[in-house]
Order: structure tokens, then C-alpha cells, then sequence
């Protein structure tokens, strides 16, 4: 196993065309950008359009100490601009009009397509007034439940120019979740798609949306509109069938296609200056107690942050071809699918499909097609691809990629190395991002020219990231060791505030340390100042890559009338990272079987979603607790992975009931 000493340094031929390229430059620049930070994103934000100018005066501020007053932080406050004029107008206008923005690779290799900048401006600003045609305005939310088309991107870019506040929901999420979120949000209109294939998979989406917003309705919300591209037609099905898009469910007064009232708008639309603090979206994510957090991010910081991580972390240079495969439904496809490459005029891929169709080597397939530079991915998807033979990697050329990206969890190290010998040929540089919904951007990360990598390992900060590592009594541990991640100032994409909801934005992350912005993760620091991610400190957990809480498990689990108690925990997963493993306490009168189990998987992907689906469902007539009645956890997470080494455990209240769990794990669990 390699360790901590194991470090590669970057290619020195990339190092040198690098924008940052030694680790003494990215210590200059990182100083400065902690010394005199208006300075520093000053020059950067100077790059960008301003309607009313930026007051360099009082370029930022914020309260992180909790004890003092509100939790805030602003920049740039009183600057007006347009982030969708900053993105596209802007570029067309320096040049980049006929530059390619997206290549669009559908599910099946015989779908593509590509937009260029000047055309993704003109299809913007036609939606962005039929936005306003349906009546929506400055600030009114707008739900985006898509699949991975050019129209998703469109209609996020057409909110922004009208000062709209996209809400994206991930179109994995079920309809229960959906509802939860348009009823949060008080979403006016909703824009999705009749359906969509992913591998051999038809997700209808339509239909999904359509029992959302009965739930909606039911609670006495209507959304007004809901748009839907008839994208099922236009695509080649797996088994070649036709899908006429006649098929789909219509609500008159409601239900309008987008092929209907989109071609027919002007193409021009003069862009609202929304102030620097004004929304730009919100972005759901799981909270610990269950109810889902809406993480709102503000126009100006986002921003210049979106910009400014995705040129140095990507080292992306004017010809170069990128490409994420995040989602959009997650802040990965926000930030570096959308916001950050085309602040930057970057040419992007965007795959509509999974990683194992038609073939296990599609994602190498794809990159040889377009050449790509830059590839960001996520440690369950390599993991996932690093079971099938080497050959279907190496038959590639790949020969294009420069820069590796990892996000969402850590990265082992038995992946980061397959990653970096069979896919980056030992040439290219990785960089395992830490960052999160609430960031907003990459906050640790090394730079693929002047960070030497350890595998495993986020690194080091971004620019203007200051990182603290804390230990249950808030002291600050300072060299080597481990404790809470936290940052004791803010960057320019923190988020401002949770949607409608700021007490519990300052309960959450700034109450437990004041001082400091919570991360919910721990981390380590090693001898030469390296931070190693270790993973959540709450009853958070991250399945896939997708985050979710043990609580929302939980309760759905106890909905059941056969079940009177569950406690959910964490179970590390070869693939997926981290699994669901649920002990279930029966009432007198349940019956503990297979149709149990089964059931309670169903409600689990009923409520939140397929990738939600619980591992193990233990059958457990007691649960491990203290005398005053907690659940230890600490026991169960043991029982999960069948490690007798529980260590204490005289302060429950039965210890028996630790042996007896042991004794009926399931088969193969
Ligand atoms: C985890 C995804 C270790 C972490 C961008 C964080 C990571 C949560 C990494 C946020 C990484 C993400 N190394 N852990 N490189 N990236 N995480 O909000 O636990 O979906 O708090 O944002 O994922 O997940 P979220």
C-alpha cells in the first residue's frame, strides 16, 4: 500500500506551460491571496463585465463568529452585472462567437451535436423570454429537472439573464423528493424533458414531474407551468423503436413543448443587472436531520470563484477540450459543467450517458473522439471501470488528456492509482478536489503544474481557502494531526445562506466552532502540511458520491407499520465508496422476511431515489444503547463490516444484544 510518502511530481512538461507553475509560485500567490484578498480577487473580478462598478473600498466582508451577530458575507456588494452576459455575451463579444461551447454526445454514439457561443446566446436569450412571457420574474424560482441535453443548460443560463432562480433537481431523485423540493422553493414553473435514456434505461421523466407536482398540488401549490423538451423522439433508442413524443402526457393550460414556443422567440434579451448579492441559484442537499438544505449561491463571488478555480485547477487553455461527467442536478455540473468553463470560454463535452454503454469503454471512447484535455470524474466511476480488463483502457490512445480530476469522496489510493498509470500514462496530473454544495467551488486541491500529488490526498488550499483544523474542544491543532475541517474566512463562492432559512444556515455551520464555517468533514494534516479528507464527522453519508443523511433513511425505514425501530450506518462499498446498511427493530406484530425487505428498499428509492437503495437490511430484535437510551452507532458501524473489535462497551445498557447482532448478520451482508 503506498503511503503518505508516496508523492509524483507533475509532468514537468506540463509544469512548464502551466500558469502556475512551481510550488514556490503557488505559495506567492496563495500568500497574497490571504494578505491582501480584495487585491487579489480585485484583479480578477476586474476581468469581468461590471454594469455599476465594484467599490474596491469595500470589496468584502463578512461575520463568521456567531457570538458577534449574524452570520454574512458579502463581495462586491452594490456591483450590478449579469453572470449570463458575463458567459456569453462577453465572449462573443472578445472573439469566441464561432468557438464551439458544448459538443453534445448523446446516450447512443449515433447522437451528437455541438452548439457554439454566439448560438447558445441566441437559444438563451430565446427561452429567457419565454420565461418572461409566462410571467417570470426577478427572483422567482424556477425547477430544472433534465437530463444531461444542451436545453438543460440553456434554460439555467435564460434564469440567469432575467435574475430567475434556477433550481435544479438531480433526475435520479424520485417524485416524493421532487415535490418536497418545488414545495420548498415555491417553484413557479418547471422545465423537464418527456424522457431520457440512460444505457439501456428509459427514465420517464415527464411522468416523474407530473406525479411531483400532483403532491404539489395537493399541498396547495400549483406550479404554472411546466415546459418539456420532447427529447425521447430525437434520439436513438437501444433498440432502435421509434418514440413518438404524441405519447406524452399533456396538461392543457399547463403543459406547453418546448419545440412549441421556443424556435418562435427572439433571439435577443436584454439582460437584468442583478447586484453582485442578488441569488443566482440554489442547490439542494441533504441535511443531517433529514430535511433537505436549499444552499443558496449569490451572482458576483460565485462568479469570479467559478472562474478562477476552474482556469488554475484545469490549467484549461484556449484551445483545449474539457470534459466533466458530473450531472447537472449536482454543484460539480453547476460549477464546472456550466458556470466555470464558460466564464472561461472553454470548449466542453456533455454526455448524456452512463459510463458502460453501448460498451465499458465508452468514457475512453469519448475522449479520443474530442480530444479531451481535461477529464473530471469521480472516484466511484473509476472504481466502477477499474473492475473490467485493462485492455479496454489501453486499446485508447487517450494520448490528449493533460489533467485528471477527481470529486466527490476521497480517492483511494488503489484508484488514484489505475487512474494515473493506465489512463494519464503516468503523464498527467490528478487533482482530487475537495469541495462541496455549500462551497460553491474547489476549496483543496493541488494545481496540476505546482502541487507534487500524494494519492489520496486534496492537498493543499485553493487561493484565499484558510483551513483550521479543530478538536472537539475547538482548539486549533496546529503541524500534524487530526480534527474538524473548518475555514476561518470566507472565499468568494461561499454559500450566503440556506433558501428561507437562516437560522438554520447558522445552527448548521456556524454554531458548533464560532469563528468558523463547519465542513462536517475530518481531515488530517501530514508532516509537509498535506490535508488528507477523511470523511464525514455527522450521520452524513456518501453513496456514490451522492450525500445523504442516515436520519432521512431512517424515517422512512420506520414508516413502515411493521417496523418500530432503524438505525442506519455506513458500510465501506467497493464501488460505490460508502453503502447502506440498516438494522431494523420489528413491532410485536411484524414479521421480519424477505417481503419486509423488500418493501423497505422500495419506500427507500420511492422517496429519495434508485441510488438510495439500502445494501443490508439486518433484521434486529434490540438495538445496541446507552442506559439513557442513545443508539451507539459506533457498535453497529462495527457489526456491519463483522469486526468484533468493538471496544467499550460498558456503557449499554445490554451488552448482549451486541453478540446476538453479530450472530444474525445475513448471508453475504
Ligand atoms: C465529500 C460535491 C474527500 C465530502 C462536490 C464533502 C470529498 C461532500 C471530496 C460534499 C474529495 C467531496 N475528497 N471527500 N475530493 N469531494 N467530498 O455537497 O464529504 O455533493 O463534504 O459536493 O463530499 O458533497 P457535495
Amino acid at each position: 500500500m503506498p503511503s503518505e510518502k508516496t508523492v509524483f511530481d507533475p509532468n514537468p512538461a506540463l509544469a512548464k506551460s502551466a500558469y502556475v507553475s512551481s510550488m514556490s509560485q503557488y505559495k506567492e500567490m496563495y500568500q497574497k491571496s490571504i494578505d491582501k484578498p480584495d487585491e487579489f480577487w480585485g484583479d480578477i473580478a476586474k476581468q469581468f463585465h461590471w454594469e455599476t462598478p465594484i467599490n474596491y473600498d469595500k470589496f468584502h466582508t463578512f461575520n463568521f463568529d456567531i457570538t458577534k451577530g449574524p452570520i454574512f458575507t458579502k463581495w462586491m456588494d452594490g456591483a450590478t452585472t449579469n453572470i449570463c452576459y458575463n458567459l456569453l455575451d462577453r465572449n462573443v463579444r472578445n472573439g469566441h462567437g464561432e468557438k464551439i461551447a458544448f459538443y453534445w454526445e448523446g446516450n447512443h454514439p449515433d447522437d451528437y451535436s455541438r452548439l457554439t457561443y454566439k448560438k447558445l446566446l441566441e437559444e438563451v436569450c430565446r427561452f429567457a423570454n419565454v420565461l418572461k412571457n409566462k410571467g417570470i420574474q426577478k427572483g422567482d424560482r424556477v425547477a430544472v429537472y433534465m437530463p444531461m441535453i444542451l436545453e438543460a443548460i440553456v434554460t439555467m443560463l435564460a434564469c440567469t439573464r432575467i435574475g430567475a432562480v434556477h433550481s435544479l433537481v438531480f433526475a435520479g431523485f424520485s417524485a416524493d423528493s421532487f415535490a418536497e423540493r418545488i414545495l420548498d422553493c415555491e417553484a413557479r414553473l418547471l422545465v423537464t424533458a418527456d424522457g431520457a435514456w440512460r444505457g439501456e434505461k428509459l427514465l420517464q421523466l415527464k411522468s416523474i414531474c407530473d406525479q411531483a407536482m400532483a403532491k404539489c398540488s395537493q399541498k396547495g401549490h400549483n406550479v404554472e407551468t411546466c415546459v418539456v423538451v420532447a427529447h425521447l423522439g430525437r434520439v436513438t433508442s437501444p433498440q432502435g423503436t421509434q418514440y413518438s413524443s404524441n405519447k406524452t402526457p399533456m396538461t392543457p393550460g399547463r403543459d406547453v413543448f418546448w419545440h412549441e414556443i421556443v424556435p418562435q422567440a427572439c433571439t435577443s434579451c436584454y439582460p437584468e443587472w442583478m447586484e453582485a448579492e442578488d441569488p443566482l441559484f440554489m442547490l439542494y442537499t441533504s441535511g443531517s436531520t433529514g430535511k433537505p438544505k436549499g444552499v443558496l449561491h449569490t451572482t458576483g463571488g460565485y462568479m469570479v470563484y467559478a472562474a478562477t478555480t476552474f482556469k488554475y485547477v484545469f490549467d484549461y487553455k484556449q484551445n483545449d477540450v474539457y470534459w466533466c461527467t458530473a450531472d447537472i442536478g449536482w454543484i460539480t455540473g453547476h460549477t464546472y459543467v456550466v458556470y466555470g468553463p464558460l466564464a472561461n470560454a472553454a470548449t466542453s463535452v456533455l454526455y448524456e450517458g452512463t459510463p458502460f454503454y453501448p460498451h465499458n469503454d465508452r468514457f475512453w471512447t469519448v475522449v479520443d473522439k474530442y480530444k479531451v484535455n481535461q477529464f473530471y470524474t469521480a472516484p466511484t466511476a473509476i472504481r466502477s471501470l477499474m473492475k473490467f480488463d485493462d485492455e479496454l483502457v489501453t486499446k485508447h490512445n487517450l494520448s490528449s488528456l493533460k489533467v485528471l480530476g477527481s470529486v466527490g469522496e476521497p480517492i483511494n489510493p488503489e484508484a488514484w492509482h489505475w487512474y494515473y498509470k493506465l489512463v494519464g500514462k503516468e503523464r498527467c496530473s490528478i487533482v482530487d478536489t475537495f469541495w462541496q454544495t455549500e462551497t460553491g467551488g474547489h476549496v483543496l486541491t493541488p494545481l496540476p503544474g505546482a502541487i507534487p500529488m500524494k494519492p489520496g490526498s486534496a492537498a493543499v488550499p485553493f487561493f484565499g481557502v484558510q483551513p483550521v483544523l479543530l478538536d472537539e474542544s475547538g482548539k486549533e491543532i496546529k503541524g500534524e494531526g487530526e480534527g474538524y475541517l473548518v475555514f476561518s474566512r470566507p472565499w468568494p463562492s461561499l454559500m450566503r445562506t440556506l433558501f428561507n432559512n437562516h437560522d438554520r444556515y447558522e445552527t448548521t455551520y456556524f454554531t458548533k466552532f464560532p469563528g468558523y464555517y463547519c465542513t462536517g468533514d475530518g481531515a488530517r494534516r501530514d508532516a509537509d502540511g498535506y490535508l488528507w479528507v477523511t470523511g464525514r464527522v455527522d450521520d452524513m453519508l456518501n453513496v456514490s458520491g451522492h450525500l445523504m443523511s442516515t436520519a432521512e433513511v431512517e424515517a422512512i425505514l420506520t414508516e413502515n407499520p411493521a417496523v418500530s425501530e432503524a438505525a442506519v450506518v455506513s458500510k465501506p462499498h467497493p464501488v460505490k465508496g460508502e453503502c447502506l446498511y440498516c438494522f431494523v427493530t420489528t413491532t410485536e406484530n411484524g414479521v421480519f422476511d424477505e417481503i419486509l425487505i423488500k418493501q423497505l428498499k422500495q419506500a427507500v428509492r420511492e422517496k429519495i431515489g434508485p441510488f438510495a437503495q439500502p445494501d443490508v437490511i439486518q433484521n434486529a430484535p434490540a438495538l445496541p444503547k446507552t442506559r439513557s437510551g442513545k443508539i451507539m452507532r459506533r457498535i453497529l458501524r462495527k457489526i456491519a463490516v463483522n469486526d468484533r473489535d468493538v471496544g467499550d462497551i460498558s456503557t449499554l445498557a445490554d451488552s448482549s444484544v451486541v453478540d446476538q447482532l453479530f450472530a444474525s448478520r445475513p448471508q453475504g451482508a
